[in-house]
């Protein structure tokens, strides 16, 4: 059975990040510095025209203009109006280079092929509901010798929370479970999408960590990343319910140093050859 056809947690991801957008830079410090971690990892090169897929309120792109100050273009690509709003507020402070910010998906994105020196995406990729897909569609826009990098959610990640969600009775809404699957790679698989995409894998890594927040950041780090994973027909009542379990289960599972869970990112390097 393909990917595609077992739960698609893509679904809605539009308006739920435009609904948190506002409160997704003070929640996601992991994702900025992962944004970080990312472009710092990309080989040196003189790159000039840049994408970032996925670009949300733009820390890929800010992380890349820091690394590479020779950069004149850059195209970010997202379906949330909202994240893009947010972005378009930084991208006014920096002169000197031309932002293109479109309001489209990863396999929509409408850019010319081999355009590109380097493609970004930072924290999206788990969500594209075709995985293969997208790799491809990252890639066809890199000129010869571009790279191309990605960070996504690594597999083993937040097991903790997982059995916390299959703890819940009544149950939870299967799609929270399934999401895990949904979003979830390990570097094996992404060889393979890189390789199978025409792309000569550099370096493809998972870092996994322990890490201790308290339930409430956690539950909120939750809301502002994954809110559309919620089917949206369920009734105001039971999702208050839901979520008064969630939030006792949670506090349960907690110890003195607050919720620990494990903390797994899946990041990718590669480069088109040429
Ligand atoms: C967790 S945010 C990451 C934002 C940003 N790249 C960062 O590093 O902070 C995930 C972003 O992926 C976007 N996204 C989800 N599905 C997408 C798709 N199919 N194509 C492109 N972007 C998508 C969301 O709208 C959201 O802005």
């Amino acid at each position: 059975m393909s990917e595609l056809h077992v739960y698609d947690a893509s679904q809605g991801v539009a308006e739920g990040f435009t609904s948190t957008a506002h409160d997704y830079d003070a929640t996601v410090r992991h994702n900025i510095q992962g944004a970080w971690r990312l472009v710092m990892s990309l080989p040196p090169g003189d790159h000039r025209r840049v994408l970032d897929v996925g670009c949300g309120t733009g820390w890929a792109s800010l992380a890349m203009l820091e690394r590479f100050p020779g950069i004149t273009h850059i195209t970010g690509v997202d379906p949330a109006g909202g994240m893009l709003e947010v972005f378009r507020g930084k991208a006014a402070e920096r002169g000197g280079v031309e932002f293109d910010l479109r309001v489209a998906g990863v396999m929509d994105m409408g850019v010319p092929a081999g355009a590109y020196d380097a493609v970004v995406s930072s924290m999206a990729f788990h969500w594209f509901p075709d995985k293969q897909g997208a790799v491809h569609a990252m890639a066809a826009p890199l000129a010869p010798g571009g790279v191309l990098g990605i960070l996504a959610s690594g597999a083993g990640g937040e097991q903790e929370f997982r059995d916390v969600v299959r703890s819940l009775d009544p149950p939870a809404p299967r799609e929270w479970d399934a999401a895990f699957d949904f979003t979830q790679r390990d570097v094996e698989a992404m060889e393979a999408y890189l390789v199978q995409a025409g792309l000569e894998p550099l370096d493809v890594w998972i870092e996994k960590r322990l890490r201790h927040s308290t339930p409430e950041a956690y539950l909120e780090r939750m809301r502002v990343v994954a809110s559309h994973v919620t089917p949206s027909d369920i009734p105001a009542e039971e999702l208050e319910d839901l979520g008064r379990r969630l939030d006792e289960a949670m506090r349960a599972a907690s110890g003195p140093r607050g919720f620990a869970y494990t903390f797994c990112k899946l990041y990718a390097v590669a480069r088109r050859p040429g």
